[in-house]
């Protein structure tokens, strides 16, 4: 059942312009995808409602969008050159290689079933490119594996050039890369991706409370993006699973159609980062197992007004997978109902600010000039009130537009017919439960606004 919705997601993402295979005409690349005309618009809105929330609604936020390269002297401090590694087992018989912890009971090859495996050694999951004109091995840099290194390197920058004092965050979204052994579950493990990441400074001593505000904030922030609370499962890392760098971690586990896994993790990271990123150390009580040498000339540390002493602060971490929020978003919105005995349909009940077209207006016959004028005057009309994409269907069938509007989630489509040009008015129709209402062009916009919020 699960793995049948999947195919009806990739299929539906295919055919309404969601999702495509990277390369697709060349036979496509393995876990990377392209966004289409609708995927952007509903994964740009799923960012910006993020970003609304953790920066624009919060008084002790700034936002930050740095650097893909990434030097391998930060990758180092930051542990990532040593130990962002996965198990990879190579199958001698068949030359497959697998993520050690992913191979079927019985230690045998999903592949061929040969048990002629190797031992498990680690694989660097990081992307290495080289910088300048010479690729001779010794100038190269990584694409970065999380956005959030940046934010910790521009710590002291951001300090300086804003007025904040711990506790504060620093936002980012961002492409991460990983050369992920074996990518699988569409969108779910991919090697190109995004995340939407918040490193939140705080004072060591209070970092267990602001780590249970943010599980519980972030929790609430998904449920109203429109996934249903039982769906989601607080899950806490065990001690010798956590990352080097973590002193706990609570991933938030959505029940995708694959299987419950992790959408978003929030990790207490103490203050390794800054830490290890840091030159003097001995100017710092340092409580993490941190780099020794830096060669940072930067202390990324704070004063504490009261005990007029330097500290490094600790950092709390909700960090997101854009992809894998879209994938839960669109499991969670699909839907096939009967509208008569005789015909179904396929409608993506997102949440409105999600969803890639705000509303649809279509002329009811598409070569009558002064309906298709009217409909062009109030898609512009709407377009203007700048809460998201709205556009004009010409192609006068109106039944196929329907169709195709539900299945790509436009809450609302407009109809100008012959009537409009007499009343003045359109017919406004709602995705999810078909209901028609005739509305006056002329409080159009009000009623279009009030939608929306
Ligand atoms: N900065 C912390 C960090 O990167 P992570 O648990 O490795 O932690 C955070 O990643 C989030 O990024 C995950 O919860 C997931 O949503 C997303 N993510 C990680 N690897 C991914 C992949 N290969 N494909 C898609 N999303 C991924």
């Amino acid at each position: 059942m699960t793995a049948q919705i999947m195919e009806e997601l990739v299929s539906l993402c295919k055919r309404r312009g969601f999702l495509f295979q990277s390369n697709d005409i060349y036979g496509g690349i393995k876990g990377i995808y392209d966004y289409g005309p609708m995927g952007v618009e509903f994964k740009n809105n799923l960012k910006q409602a993020w970003w609304k929330s953790m920066v624009y609604e919060r008084d002790d936020t700034e936002g930050l969008d740095a650097s893909i390269l990434s030097s391998p002297v930060v990758l180092k401090h930051s542990g990532h050159e040593d130990t962002f590694t996965d198990p990879l087992v190579d199958c001698r018989a068949c030359k497959s290689r697998w993520r050690a912890d992913q191979l079927l009971v019985n230690n045998k090859c999903p592949n061929c079933k040969s048990e002629d495996l190797t031992e498990p050694r680690p694989f660097n999951l990081m992307f290495k490119t080289a910088i300048g004109p010479v690729d001779d091995g010794s100038s190269f840099a990584y694409l970065r594996p999380e956005t959030c290194q940046q934010i910790f390197t521009n710590f002291k920058n951001i300090l300086d050039s804003t007025s904040r004092t711990v506790p504060f965050g620093i936002a980012q979204i961002g492409k991460a890369f990983r050369n992920e052994i074996t990518p699988r579950n569409f969108i779910f493990r991919v090697r190109e991706f995004e995340q939407m990441e918040l490193e939140f400074f705080v004072k060591p001593g209070t970092d267990d409370q602001w780590h249970e505000y943010w599980i519980n904030k972030r929790i609430e922030w998904w449920v109203n993006q429109g996934i249903k609370k039982e769906n989601l499962k607080k899950i806490e890392v065990e001690k010798n699973e956590l990352a080097h760098y973590s002193k706990r971690t609570v991933d938030i586990n959505y029940a995708f159609p694959h299987g419950e896994e992790e959408l978003e993790g929030v990790a207490n990271r103490t203050d390794f980062d800054l830490g290890s990123h840091t030159k003097n150390q001995n100017d710092f009580k340092i409580t993490s197992d941190v780099m020794k040498n830096s060669s940072s000339t930067t202390k990324l540390g704070v004063q504490d007004l009261e005990e007029k002493k330097w500290y490094i602060p600790y950092v709390i971490e909700p960090s997101a997978g854009v992809d894998r929020g879209v994938l839960a978003l669109l499991n969670e919105a699909y839907r096939e109902e009967n509208v008569d005995k005789d015909n179904k349909r396929i409608l993506l009940s997102l949440k409105p600010h999600l969803s890639p077209i705000k509303a649809a207006v279509i002329p009811l016959k598409k070569n009558n000039e002064e309906l298709v004028n009217l409909s062009k005057e109030i898609k512009s009309n709407l377009q203007k009130l700048g809460l998201g994409r709205v556009v004009l269907e010409n192609s006068g069938n109106i039944g196929k537009n329907y169709r195709r509007h539900d299945e790509i989630g436009t809450p609302i489509c407009l109809t100008v017919d012959f009537e409009t040009l007499e009343d003045k008015s359109v017919t406004v129709r709602d995705r999810d439960t078909m209901k028609q209402e005739r509305v006056s062009i002329e409080n159009l916009s009000e009623y279009y606004k009030k939608y929306f919020n």
